[in-house]
């Protein structure tokens, strides 16, 4: 089974960026720690990174017909991209929404969120360790999905 794994903007700054908020774990760090708990799982993973919101609908895309599930942080584009959520929308997959900080209790305009309404879940305010709940969350889902033979459960 494979998972991709969807990086939005400024991401890749992770460690740099506003420490206080994102803390200092660098983007290759959160990867790498994904990576293991995937092979150790017999998970396939493959991580995709862009500040461009095109790109990242194109990588949405792909997903289709090539894994069982994406992980994503859309980062800014959460609060704007109808796009992304057409395309998440599209290929049908389960999808668990990543956001490091708490977004719900930042800024009003990070309470806007296009993509949560089209996701399997969301997990937010856990730091860096939200990736891993994520990839435990993913791993559960397409589980079941499989034990299901194709039919998901809507929690
Ligand atoms: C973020 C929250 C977004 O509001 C912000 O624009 C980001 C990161 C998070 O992971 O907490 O870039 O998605």
């Amino acid at each position: 089974m494979k998972v991709v794994v969807i990086q939005g903007p400024n991401l890749n700054m992770l460690g740099i960026r506003e420490q206080q908020i994102y803390g200092p774990m660098k983007l290759e760090q959160i990867h790498q720690q994904m990576k293991d708990f995937a092979a150790q799982n017999g998970i396939e993973v493959e991580f995709f990174q862009s500040n461009l919101e095109g790109e990242i609908v194109d990588k949405i895309q792909e997903c289709y017909g090539d894994a069982n599930g994406i992980i994503i942080n859309a980062a800014a584009y959460t609060h704007t991209s109808i796009a992304i959520r057409d395309a998440i929308a599209a290929v049908g997959l389960p999808t668990v929404e990543v956001h490091i900080s708490n977004i719900h209790r930042r800024e009003e305009f990070r309470k806007e969120n296009m993509i949560a309404p089209v996701c399997t879940s969301s997990i937010v305010g856990f730091g860096p360790f939200g990736y891993h709940l994520a990839m435990v969350g993913i791993m559960q889902i397409m589980n079941e999905i499989k034990n299901l033979s194709g039919a998901a459960v809507l929690f």
